[in-house]
């Protein structure tokens, strides 16, 4: 249980952010307004693999107070609550659950953990002492619905995040892999970058699925996805594997979603550009329907875009958000800002209320 009474602090760098995303004019907020609005009217609860973090008790807090969700902390007892002290943090009556001391939880979550991957190398022992890891610890409160949502990711690498809840929680049913979506808030509107995450170097085929999943996560938005396959490549212009790849991932995508508008292959300035499309390519379905989803060839250049456009072009880079997961989880970027991790933790609330 935590000391009541400790004095309320403001969180100063979220105020800072929203006065400069004001004073960038024309970077329209509505896109994650009204994800925390539709977030509030069903709080879900969210377990922090990291609690032991200050930005994410911060978080914890400012989600807490704004009745987004119900934290669930996950880390050392003493070093949390010393944190909460030191930052004069709000967090009275959170949970707050040390994986090291929950013994029985550790036996009865290994013992899932080994039914799930007893086949795949694992002793049961080994089961029970993964547990301790808030990773595996966290993936399986969701997985077994004692949390809604798992965020973590803010202070290891995003390999070794992921592939816990690859192992307790796994993908959907019906589909082979996950990927992972960034949207780039731009002075321009809004664009979908994917997958900037996850696979390393997909086929053609897994290119189909990337592009299935995409279309979906936009969709989670309430917006419409038009899809450029991008490439170094102008619908057979170049040669070599990429333009091979990406062409055949584009063809294949259009008939698997015929519903979908999806076009390429296509370097990204074509698909962002009209005038030299009508021009060139006056057969490419995104005339008139300007191109807001990218899917690039590969991870190299899907993360090194975004992360180029976050940088330093005038975009708010909101993610990432993990599709395809059977439960929610999402794995932050490595150093996140508080606002980054609350917009996150409210994607993942919505994302749990269209589970349940
Ligand atoms: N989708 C779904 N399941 C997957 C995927 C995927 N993309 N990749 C692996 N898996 C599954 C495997 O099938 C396997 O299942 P199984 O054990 O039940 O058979 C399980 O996950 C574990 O597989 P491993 O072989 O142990 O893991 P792998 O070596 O394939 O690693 C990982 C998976 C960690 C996702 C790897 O592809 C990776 O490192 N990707 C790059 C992540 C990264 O570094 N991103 C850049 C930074 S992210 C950022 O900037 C925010």
């Amino acid at each position: 249980a935590m000391e009541s009474g400790v004095a309320k602090i403001m969180i100063t760098d979220w105020d800072a952010y929203e006065l400069e995303l004001q004073e960038r004019i024309g970077i329209d907020q509505r896109l994650m307004s009204r994800v925390i609005s539709r977030a509030k009217k069903d709080p879900k609860r969210v377990v922090f693999a990291e609690a032991d973090n200050v930005k994410i008790l911060k978080a914890a807090q400012m989600i807490r107070d704004e009745k987004i969700a119900i934290p669930i902390l996950l880390g050392n007892e003493e070093k949390i609550m010393a944190l909460i002290e030191e930052n004069k943090l709000d967090l009275n009556g959170a949970t707050i659950i040390d994986t090291y001391k929950s013994l029985d939880k550790l036996q009865e979550y290994g013992a899932v953990l080994y039914q799930k991957r007893q086949r795949k190398g694992i002793t049961p022992k080994e089961a029970v002492r993964l547990m301790r890891d808030r990773n595996y610890f966290g993936a399986m409160m969701v997985e077994l619905g004692e949390a809604d949502a798992l965020i973590s990711g803010l202070t290891k690498d995003y390999p070794k995040t992921i592939l816990p809840s690859l192992h307790v929680i796994g993908v959907k049913p019906g589909i082979d892999r996950v990927a992972g979506m960034y949207i780039m808030n731009t002075d321009k509107g809004p664009y979908f970058f994917a997958d900037t995450t996850v696979n390393l170097n997909p086929s053609a085929e897994e290119l189909v699925e990337i592009i299935g999943l995409t279309a979906n996560g936009v969709k989670f938005f309430d917006i419409e996805p038009r899809v450029a396959v991008l490439s170094y490549s102008n619908f057979g212009s170049a040669k070599g594997e990429t333009a091979t790849k990406t062409a055949k991932a584009a063809m294949l995508a259009k008939k698997k979603y015929p519903e979908l508008i999806i076009e390429g292959e296509m370097q990204a300035n074509v698909a962002l550009n009209e005038e030299i499309q009508k021009e060139n390519y006056p057969f490419s379905s995104l005339i008139g329907k300007k191109a807001n989803t990218l899917i690039f060839p590969d991870l190299s250049s899907g993360n090194i875009a975004y992360k180029l456009l976050s940088e330093i072009g005038n975009a708010e880079a909101i993610g990432p958000v993990l599709l395809g997961m059977n439960k929610p989880v999402h794995i932050l970027q490595l150093g996140s800002s508080i606002r980054e991790i609350v917009n996150m933790v409210a994607i993942a609330v919505v994302d749990a209320q269209t589970e349940s």
